[in-house]
């Protein structure tokens, strides 16, 4: 294992798939210290998410690198601590909530399509960096009601360098131990992402302190607010004690803007690049815009109706999906699929892997949204997903840690593609390559991904 570090820090899904290829579908790595299980079932998989959830904590390598930018948030917490937060944090997450995001995402996609005009002939942007912000400002305005515009591109950078070298970390075992605390340049280059992060944060709350948090507010921070006791009457308290400190808001709050934008912005710049390989899958996509929407900006009612541009995200979600590794640890013995686990055990399960297996789909490389048409939706609200119907779909994870972003980033990903390419097609321009992935928190491409959108004719 030791031996495979450079091969894992260098591509990290190539050595995923080239294990698996030559050991199987359930791989222990037989550490001295720490037992390594790769779980590649969807059945392995659902037990340690799902069925047996109880036993696996998150006390990972994983989320220890990310615990040093996001604290004790949401995604990274365990136990007592999780089960308050997420009994604080759903209802901002309801389908209430839903129609803000509607209307916040359109707002956010109709700036960005004024943003790729102005680089006249429709020349090419870097599809990355523009989804990226135009995703953090509707994380912003929908569970912050805050635009973030002064510290937008300093928030997109810092989050960038923290995550960077969190997944620096998490792919290097040496890297985990004492060695992090030494002054090194890696070191300060994360203490300082992580100094931004937190003068971005508390801006963010001394605004809204200000502000004055109202009983009609249901946005996410005015909930946390009022769970550490601002804006009175209706406070959460416990014999008189806030339910958060505001160490545990800014955790939250770090962990939001992490986890809500980037995973959006990479599933969305994956779509644009199978869309430009896939003509006929454009052809289909913009005979529904058109239908659908006749040339009018979307809005969240149209949700239902746009059946194939959802299943056009669902299977882009499994060819690329952000989070390409879930990890947990075993607190107690268990057997997954007839395979022992000892206590201790570092369990590693890979959607990417399970997204791609020939075991689970047919034609599985293919870009093909029709697969999905079967699970569109009836009714409000994004409905369920494919992952009901198949058991080796994850890209939200499964079980009590489901994503809870999740329906949120369905809205956002139907509506930010049907907003975009309404009355355009998008297009690779001329010789420019095909993009690198680049394994980092979430899947990205490695130089950025030059796109335009060009004005179409209806089909
Ligand atoms: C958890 C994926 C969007 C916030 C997760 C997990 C996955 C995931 C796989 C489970 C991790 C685990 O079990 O270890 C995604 C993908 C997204 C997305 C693919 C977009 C396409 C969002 C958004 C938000 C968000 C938009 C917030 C606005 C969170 C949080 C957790 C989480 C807070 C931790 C939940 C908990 O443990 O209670 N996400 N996510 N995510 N996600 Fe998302």
């Amino acid at each position: 294992m030791i031996r495979g570090i450079p091969a894992i820090m260098r591509n990290p899904l190539a050595w995923l798939e080239r294990v698996v290829e030559r050991h199987g579908d359930l791989v222990a790595f037989p550490m001295p210290k720490t037992p390594v299980l790769l779980v590649n079932t969807p059945v392995g998989a659902r037990h340690v998410l799902q069925r047996n959830h109880r036993n696996y904590t998150k006390a990972t390598i994983q989320y220890g690198a990310l615990s040093l930018v996001t604290g004790s948030g949401l995604l990274t917490s365990d136990g007592e601590v999780w089960r308050r937060h997420r009994r604080i944090m759903q209802p901002a997450f309801h389908h209430g909530g839903l129609d803000q995001v509607a209307i916040s995402t359109v707002a956010a996609g109709e700036q960005l399509r004024d943003a790729w005009d102005q680089s006249s002939p429709y020349a090419p942007i870097d599809a990355e960096s523009a989804i990226m912000r135009a995703m953090l400002t509707v994380v912003g305005r929908t569970l912050f009601a805050d635009d973030l515009s002064d510290a937008g591109s300093d928030l997109v950078e810092a989050v960038d360098r923290a995550l960077r070298q969190v997944i620096a970390r998490a792919t290097n075992p040496l890297a985990a131990g004492p060695l992090t605390r030494l002054p090194t340049l890696s070191a300060r280059r994360m203490r300082s992402a992580v100094a931004t992060l937190d003068q971005v944060t508390a801006g963010i709350v001394d605004r809204r302190r200000a502000q004055g948090v109202k009983a009609e507010d249901t946005d996410l921070l005015a909930v946390l607010l009022r769970a550490a006791g601002v804006g009175s009457d209706d406070a959460v308290t416990t014999d008189s004690q806030p339910w958060m400190t505001d160490q545990e808001i800014r955790d939250e709050l770090v962990t939001l803007v992490i986890a809500g934008h980037e995973t959006v912005a990479s599933s969305l710049v994956w779509i644009l690049h199978l869309l430009a390989d896939a003509p006929e899958v454009q052809e289909r996509l913009y005979a529904e815009l058109d239908h659908v929407l006749e040339g009018r900006p979307p809005s969240w009612k149209d949700i239902p109706a746009l059946a194939y541009t959802r299943a056009v995200v669902d299977e882009a979600l499994r060819l690329y999906p952000p989070a390409w590794v879930i990890t947990r640890r075993s607190a107690a013995p268990d057997t997954i699929d007839g395979v022992d686990v000892p206590e201790g055990t570092l369990v590693i399960v890979s959607p990417w892997l399970l997204h791609r297996s020939a075991k689970s789909w047919p034609d599985p490389e293919r870009f093909n949204p029709e697969r999905f048409l079967s699970d569109s939706v009836s009714g409000p609200g994004p409905g369920p997903g494919p992952g009901d119907r198949n058991p080796a779909y994850l890209p939200f994870g499964a079980g009590p840690r489901l994503c809870i972003g999740r329906d949120f980033a369905l809205v956002e990903s139907v509506l930010l593609l049907a907003t975009l390419l309404r009355d355009r097609a998008v297009l690779r321009p001329a010789g420019v390559s095909q993009p690198v992935i680049e394994a980092l928190v979430t899947l990205k491409p490695k130089h950025g991904l030059p796109m335009a959108l060009i004005p179409r004719t209806p089909v």
